[in-house]
């Protein structure tokens, strides 16, 4: 896109397009190809594992970049924002937990805080505590997620927040979901779905051929993975958003028989994800599966979903 608007003018991109930071997707190489590419790069600093992170800090040293931290995690672990701050990430998303202790250092470092919400109220809180962009993420997104849908919630959050700048999360995968999200009021897209398959993901590529294979029809939301992965979320609307298989089948409707066997459970599933089997082991992606169609550079992704938006204004009536 060749406008700038308060959001391409505060991160300094030449296009309104963020990558998710997605946990064991999102690494260095795939943050640095989105940022050469005119978007920017978000690391997926996920629950917060110090050794893997440096090592993607160094990938994107000297890059435009950022970082995104699950808020509740880094609250476990505040050096790590330290490290992605002193690491020269120019932005820093946090996502689900409270914001306000990390906006002074997130300031003072002079990079740009990014708060993923999913609420109206949410967002009102999140600029109250001093976010500078925020991420209206809607249900269909992949990953953890509340439940209101993307078209009527990113209005509403650039209703309420305005004049920060809004960007719009889930279910956006091509250039007809950023044409849809600009129209909303939305100054920019956040995709992660779109990514997963792109060439420079550090995801499984068996996982990878999934996505290729499925639909948005073949999504659920659970807490299943969450019981059985040991990652103790704590209490909130965050159901997660992943690719139905065995496992969700088996237990979605059966929490209660998983808690019983848990031990067992997480034995197989830690074996799983060793052994690439994906029918039982988690293959996070959002109802925008549909829209995936091939293992391309990110570059390509992004440069696709930028053209194609082109299009669909050239083409409005
Ligand atoms: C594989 C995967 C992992 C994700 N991990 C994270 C994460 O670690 N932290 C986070 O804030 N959001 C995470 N998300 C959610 C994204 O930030 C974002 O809201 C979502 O990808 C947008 O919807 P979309 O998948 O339809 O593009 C993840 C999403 C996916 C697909």
């Amino acid at each position: 896109m060749n406008r700038a608007n308060p959001l391409t003018l505060l991160l300094g991109v030449a296009h309104p397009v963020l990558l998710a930071p997605m946990a064991g997707v999102s690494g260095g190489a795939l943050a640095r190809a989105v940022s050469r590419a005119g978007g920017l790069g978000l690391i997926g600093g996920g629950y917060g594992d110090a050794g893997w992170l440096e090592e993607q800090l160094v990938m994107c040293a000297g890059e435009r970049f950022g970082v995104g931290f699950i808020t509740w995690a880094l609250h476990r672990q505040p050096r790590l924002l330290s490290r992605a701050l002193d690491s020269g990430a120019q932005a820093i998303m946090l996502s689900f937990g409270d914001i306000a202790p990390f906006a002074g250092p997130i300031r003072d470092a002079d990079a740009v805080l990014i708060a993923q919400v999913q609420t109206v109220a949410q967002a009102r809180g999140a600029v109250a505590a001093g976010a500078q962009i925020i991420v209206a993420q809607g249900g269909e997104a992949g990953g953890h997620g509340g439940l209101r849908g993307t078209i009527a919630l990113v209005p509403a959050v650039v209703d309420a927040v305005s004049p920060v700048p809004v960007i719009a999360a889930g279910g956006i995968a091509d250039g007809r979901g950023l044409a849809a999200a600009l129209m909303l009021g939305a100054a920019g897209v956040l995709c992660g779905t779109a990514f997963y398959a792109a060439i420079e993901s550090i995801a499984d590529p068996r996982a990878k051929q999934r996505v290729l294979e499925a639909s948005g029809d073949d999504t659920v939301k659970s807490e299943v993975f969450d019981l059985v992965r040991a990652l103790d979320w704590p209490d909130g609307p965050w159901g997660l958003r992943s690719l139905r298989n065995g496992f969700s089948e088996r237990w979605a409707n059966d929490v209660s028989g998983l808690r019983s066997v848990l031990d067992e459970e997480q034995q197989r599933y830690g074996l799983s994800r060793e052994q690439g089997d994906f029918d039982t082991a988690a293959v996070i992606a959002g109802e925008a599966v549909d829209l995936v169609h091939a293992i391309a550079p990110a570059a390509d992704i992004l440069l696709s979903l930028v053209d194609r938006c082109r299009e669909a204004f050239a083409s409005a009536p």
